[in-house]
């Protein structure tokens, strides 16, 4: 499974843990920045991600700002993306069984490593349960032809 990985530099620190703990545990990964601790814009690492989503280049994209709410707004704007922040295993699981969810969006400065390795874990570990979540899903991808035209 590939994973594309980005963040600002305000979840650089966990990006790192998280790109050498799925490197040890055999994922392919693919780090498209930041890599220095200077000040950057979380929009130009969530669209390089959700593009690699997008384009199948890559399985599913994980996105690491401050807070992980300005990098998964700014993901979510690419037709085609599900991208859901979590903090816990529970938000982690269901975003995938519920919401197909393709990008695990993480706050820097929410979550401590422990936790963010396990949502990590719990998240490429998940299934979509389809079903019912189906046709949920279908109107969403409604409301996103709708507008982006
Ligand atoms: C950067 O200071 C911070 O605003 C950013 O990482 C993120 O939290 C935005 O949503």
């Amino acid at each position: 499974m590939k994973i594309s990985i980005g963040s600002d530099h305000a979840g650089l620190p966990l990006k790192r843990e998280i790109v050498n703990y799925l490197n040890d545990k055999g994922y392919e990964t693919n780090d498209i920045g930041t890599f220095t601790e200077e000040s950057c814009d979380y929009p130009d690492y969530a669209l390089k991600v959700a593009e690699n989503v997008k384009n199948k280049n890559c399985d599913f994209g994980i996105l690491i700002c401050g807070t992980g709410i300005g990098i998964s707004i700014a993901a979510n704007k690419v037709p085609g993306i599900r991208a859901a922040l979590c903090s816990d295993t529970f938000s982690a699981h269901a975003c995938r069984e519920h919401n197909n969810a393709n990008i695990l969006a993480l706050g820097q400065r929410v979550v401590g490593t422990g936790v963010a390795l396990d949502i990590v874990d719990t998240f490429l570990k998940s299934k979509f349960q389809g079903g019912r979540h189906e046709k949920r899903l279908a109107k969403v991808a409604e409301i996103e032809a709708k507008y982006y035209k």
